[in-house]
Formats: C-alpha cells, structure tokens, sequence
C-alpha cells in the first residue's frame, strides 16, 4: 500500500490528524501555523518534519500528497482551493467555505483538480449514527419523514479564553447557525437526503456574568438557532447549528414510515429503535434499547480515536479514497451544501425565517447567482471587517467597547494565570 505523504495546516485541532492518518499508513512531512509558539513545540516531536509558517511554503513542499486544512473555521476555502489546484488532496475541516461566493470557487477548483477533496466531518461516523445508518439503510424504518439533529455544546468558564483568544477572533462573531455540520452532516449522511430549501429562527438570550460563571464568555446573546431544512426526498430535518443551552450532548433521531431510531438523550451510545405495532420486523419488538458495538477490523483504533471514533474514520475513509481513486461521499458538493444551508440559514435568521433555496453546486446556472455574494459576519485575519451582524439582535452586535472590554479580560485571565 502506498504511504500517503501528508501535511498539517493550523496546528490546534490539525494535531488531533496526526495519529489517525499515521494508523492508515501515512508519513507525515510538514507541519504549517503562524504562530510561532506552537510551531517551536513541534519541533523535537517530531524530527525531521518541516515547519512552516507560511502557506505558500508549505503547498510547494517537495513530494507532499494531501493536506489537513484546520486554520480558521470560516478561512479554509483560499486554502483548499491552492492546494486543489497543485492537485494535492485536501481533507477540510468544517466549513467548507465562509461565503457563498467562496463556495463557488471552491466546486470549480475541485471540479479542475484531480485531487480528492473531502469534509472532515467526523459527528456521523460516531458509532451510534453508523448503527442508524445501517439500520435505515436496510429499510427497517420505511421512508425518512422527519428527522432532528443537535449539536449541544455550551461553553463555560476558563475554556472561553483557550478557544476564543480574541475579539476579532471567528469564535467570537461567529452566528450559532454556521457551525452547522455537526448536526447536520450526520442526517445526511444516515437517510442519504440533503437539503434544498432553509429557514432558521435564532434563539436568543443576552449573556450575564452569571451565565457563564466567569467574565470570560462570548458577548454575543445567540444560544442557538432552529433550521428547518426542506430536502431533496421530500423530508424535513429540523437542526441546530452549535447550541448552548442545556445540557451539553449531541443527540439524532430519524422518523420514517414504519419506525423511529433515535441515540437516547444522556445515555452515551444507546439506541432506541421503535416501530409501528404492524410493521415490527420479525425477531424485533415494539421498542427496542441496546448498545451497539463496533463491527469493524479496525475496533481499536477507533476505540482510540477522538469524537466517539469519529476521528478515525475521517482519516480513514479519506486515504481509502486517495487510495481507490474515488471521490468520497463528503465530497464538494456535500461539504458546499452543507455551508451553503449554514450561511442561508443565518440570512433567513436576520429575516426572521424568510425561506432560502439552497443551490444545487452540480449546476453552473444556481453557481452564478451566488458566485459574487463574499458577504461575511467574522472579520478576515487580513483584517476585513464583517459586512453583515452576527446576530439579529442589533442592540447586542459587538461594539469597540464590548469587543475591548472581552480583550481586557482575556488578558487579566492570562495574566492571573502567571
Ligand atoms: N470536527 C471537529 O470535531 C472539530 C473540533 C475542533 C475544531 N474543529 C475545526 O477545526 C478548525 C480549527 O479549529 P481550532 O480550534 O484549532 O481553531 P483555532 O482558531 O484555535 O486555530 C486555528 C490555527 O490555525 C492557525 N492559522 C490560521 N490562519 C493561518 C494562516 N494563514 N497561516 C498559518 N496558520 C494559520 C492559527 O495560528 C491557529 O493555530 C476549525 O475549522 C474548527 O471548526 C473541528
């Protein structure tokens, strides 16, 4: 088997790709961050890779086959689309594209490339959402009607100053609604539909000292937002993007003509499997609760692996595909999609639910009513300034002075920490 030769670029949650992709026969070749810190570090860990601290650098290392791209969550499309266009294969970390018209650029480079380009959506291959995919695929549950899925992860606390080093930075402006994937990829991925028709709602509440238990938390008052997504089979999913309310969990359900499959709110992996009185399939009863279990020969490496084995599989299922030649299910058009319904969501949000077709990225006429929209609520490391809110409260979009006053208590966390 071919050894991939891989690199890592934005070297945070990029390192948690390391492991994964050496378990599938990777080497790894070169490492890429700005900041100067982390890449010191790395040095005597891993001898004789090459340290970057610059882009352009790194995509024109000798021999280099794929890359990670995990800098900033809405800045991974310029990226990803250099290194398509050297034909080396890119594994994305949500999301595919910050715009809408970054989207469109990014289909056309990979559609000129021969590299494989994939989505690192790791939520769906958790083992209870592998068990429901194999469970709907069957055909036990009949036809998806109506499915829910919610990415619930408050932060609190000392957390806030790790992740969100700073007012400019994309998680602090970032609209609950566009980190989308992890509620919603994993719907996708289970019943094969995919949206193409958005509406959202944002769930607001201003955030208080007390809230948060600390003087470190995002400014912003948006804890959520409910996203109806219309699909292409005629279903409807009902997602959140990244939600804080309690309590903290990431929870599925699939409702189809015959039954119901669900992971049980606060019981790790635990499915229930229910069905209509008249469509029990045989050996089955009316309502059915067990833990699924790996069936897999690599058991213990996703064991190992982060996100509930999640981790292992992204860096598996993408060097299969190096490997076979073949685009993997989360490809372009996956991943775009799943940006697009991010970005339209939170369009729809500021309008108060008005609906938005999602396009179709395969057809070049719904490319071209998007391709100029670069309209953005996060501020680009360059230095652009968001041209649209990052919540529909205008009272509580972020001013100098909320933005100052979050930098001054990062720094007096940081400094209390000496
Ligand atoms: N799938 C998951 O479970 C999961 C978990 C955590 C994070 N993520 C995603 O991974 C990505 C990274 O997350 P993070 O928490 O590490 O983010 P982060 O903002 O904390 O870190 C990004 C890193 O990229 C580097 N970087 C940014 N722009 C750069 C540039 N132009 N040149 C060189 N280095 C640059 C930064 O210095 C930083 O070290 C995000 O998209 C996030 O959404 C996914």
């Amino acid at each position: 088997m071919k050894q991939i030769k891989f690199g890592v670029f934005g070297l945070g949650r990029g390192m948690s790709f390391v492991n994964n992709m050496l378990a599938c026969n990777c080497e790894l070749v070169a490492l890429c961050d700005k900041d100067e810190k982390l890449l010191a570090g790395k040095k005597e860990r891993y001898p004789g890779v090459a340290l970057y601290n610059n882009f352009d650098e790194f995509i024109n290392h000798e021999g280099l086959d794929a890359v990670i791209i995990a800098n900033y969550f809405h800045e991974h499309a310029p990226y990803a689309i250099k290194a398509l266009e050297k034909n080396i294969h890119v594994l994305s970390e949500c999301t595919p594209a910050g715009t809408m018209g970054e989207a469109v650029a990014l289909v056309r480079a990979a559609e000129k490339s021969d590299a494989i380009y994939m989505l690192a959506e790791n939520y769906p291959y958790m083992k209870f959402n592998q068990e429901m995919r194999r469970v709907y695929q069957r055909g036990d549950l009949g036809k998806v009607l109506f499915a829910e899925g919610e990415y619930n992860h408050p932060i609190w606390g000392d957390w806030v100053a790790d992740l969100c080093p700073d007012s400019k930075h994309w998680r602090y402006h970032m609209p609950r609604v566009y980190y989308i994937t992890h509620a919603l990829a994993p719907l996708c991925y289970i019943t094969g539909a995919m949206p193409k028709r958005v509406s959202a709602f944002p769930v607001s509440c201003p955030h208080t000292k007390e809230s948060f238990g600390s003087d470190l938390y995002w400014r912003l008052p948006d804890r959520s937002a409910i996203v109806s997504c219309f699909n292409d089979d005629g279903s409807v999913f009902r997602v959140t993007g990244w939600a804080q309310f309690g309590a903290e969990d990431n929870t599925y359900r699939i409702c189809g003509t015959k039954g119901q499959i669900e992971n049980i709110r606060g019981e790790d992996d635990q499915i229930m499997l229910r069905f209509n009185s008249c469509d029990q399939p045989e050996g089955m009863k009316h309502v059915n609760k067990y833990t699924p279990e790996w069936n897999i020969e690599d058991k213990d490496l996703a064991e190992k692996a982060g996100h509930g084995g999640g981790d292992f599989f992204t860096s598996k299922v993408f060097c299969d595909c190096i490997r076979e030649g073949k685009q993997p299910m989360f490809d372009v058009y996956f991943g775009t999609t799943l940006s697009a319904v991010a970005i339209l969501a939170h369009k729809s949000a500021l309008e108060y639910g008005v609906p938005y077709d999602v396009p179709d990225f395969h057809k070049e006429e719904d490319r071209v009513k998007w391709e100029n929209d670069f309209s953005s609520p996060m501020w680009g490391s360059d230095g652009t300034a968001p041209t649209i809110p990052s919540t529909e409260l205008p009272e509580y979009v972020p001013t100098e002075e909320s933005m100052a006053e979050y930098d001054n208590a990062v720094a007096d966390y940081y400094a209390s920490k000496k």
